[in-house]
């Protein structure tokens, strides 16, 4: 297993280009029958409306290529979102551009902006597909560590940030809210942020799939919208989190007309389009179901507050999560300290699947005593889940509690 740096990774669980650790750890959770907590999907359906109009438009014809630049209702909703919600204004016909999903976007952004040996500035931990793309890029990553402050937030030094450019740099690449931490940056860092890429003339690729999965009042705001920022910035969404539709991949980037085109010469070969009649009903998601989404956001808060009572309860140390569907706890109340071998031990031994937070770091020792549950799931399996780890928890772990 070789890591795109070109490094062995020793806990053999995070990869450049092989199996991800999702796939491991899912059909580990399948073999076991175990409640998976792991990968990040829901187990309900998003808005009964956009449903059916996915429906609708595969029996009126929606089953040929759709354009390149994704269907023109598509790209209208999406500036219109960017607009209402914003107050980001984006050309639907030349300034954005529809893709398969929100992974295929940053593939293609980083592969369209990224030559070989051009860094790119990347938070750690960080989404495993990042590391992926820089390098099939030929491009160099460079970290600039968030750590938990004394109210177990995760945040970065400003210091860090500095001190991670070089005359080399060429991106920086922004996901907020953040998995797998759940912070939402908020203003100051967001200044710091953007003061450093008008600095250094960096491009912004920022992954916002998360945008509308903020909770207790925490405010996701686009790196584009602060001065100086929309000239340099492609800003990244989907609908699989937001509608709750992971497996549709409508994903989409916004941006100046100049960077986006680039986006859509590198597409055009990865995948050309997809999905016509996805692409139709997330439109009128995006148009018509916004109650639907803060309703959904409400339900995922009160989800999670589940989750982190349960986690609690048998003995981890949920740390701080503002948005997205992912809660990190730290596992070593429990007495144990390596949570790869503790979330290769869950399901057979608790019947619950986790990704150890270990595989989102260069460096897994930096992350190894942190695993990440997923919390988008009904409350009645929240619930089970929970029990069982207490169970579990209570058996083996007694000593350390
Ligand atoms: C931070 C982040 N970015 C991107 C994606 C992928 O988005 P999509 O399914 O739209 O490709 C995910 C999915 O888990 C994610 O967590």
């Amino acid at each position: 297993m070789i890591h795109p740096t070109g490094g062995p990774i020793s806990t053999g669980t995070s990869t450049g280009t092989g199996t991800t650790i999702f796939t491991e750890m899912t059909a580990l959770a399948q073999r076991a029958g175990a409640i998976n907590l792991g990968q990040g999907f829901p187990d309900t359906d998003g808005p009964p409306a956009m449903l059916e109009a996915a429906q609708v438009a595969i029996a009126t014809g929606a089953n040929q290529y759709p354009p390149l630049a994704g269907l023109a209702e598509l790209r209208l909703a999406i500036s219109a979102q960017r607009s209402l919600r914003y107050d980001a204004h984006y050309d639907p016909d030349t300034e954005v551009l529809v893709t398969t999903g929100a992974t295929e976007a940053l593939a293609a952004a980083l592969l369209a902006h990224c030559g070989p040996d051009d860094e790119v500035i990347v938070f750690e931990p960080y989404y495993d597909s990042y590391a992926a793309s820089i390098a099939l890029a030929r491009g160099r990553k460079r970290v600039v560590q968030m750590r938990p402050d004394a109210t177990g937030r995760f945040g970065f030094d400003p210091a860090d940030l500095s001190a991670a450019v070089s005359r080399r740099s060429r991106l920086l690449l922004l996901n907020s809210p953040h998995n797998p931490t759940g912070t939402v940056f908020d203003d100051e860092e967001l200044a710091a942020i953007a003061d450093c890429c008008r600095r250094n003339n960096l491009v912004a690729i920022t992954d916002e799939v998360y945008e509308y999965l903020t909770y207790d009042g925490a405010l996701h705001t686009p790196l584009a919208t602060l001065p100086g920022m929309r000239e340099r910035t492609l800003s990244i969404s989907s609908a699989g989190k937001t509608f709750s539709a992971t497996g549709w991949k409508v994903g989409w980037v916004c941006g100046p007309a100049a960077l986006v085109d680039a986006v859509r010469k590198v597409k055009q070969y990865l995948t050309f389009a997809s999905g016509p009649a996805f692409q139709a009903a997330v439109a009128l998601g995006l148009v018509a179901e916004q109650h639907w989404v803060r309703a959904q956001a409400a339900r995922l808060q009160a989800s999670r507050d589940r989750l982190r009572a349960g986690l609690a309860a048998a003995g981890l140390a949920p740390y701080v999560c503002q948005g997205t569907y992912f809660l990190q706890a730290d596992i070593r109340p429990l007495g144990v300290t390596d949570g790869v071998r503790f979330c290769r031990e869950l399901p057979h031994r608790a019947g619950i699947a986790a990704i150890p937070s270990a595989v989102f770091y260069d460096n897994p020792a930096d992350g190894l005593s942190a695993v990440r549950f997923v919390f988008c799931k009904r409350p009645e399996v929240l619930d089970e889940a929970a029990g069982r780890l207490t169970a579990l928890t209570t058996l083996s772990y007694q000593e350390a509690r």
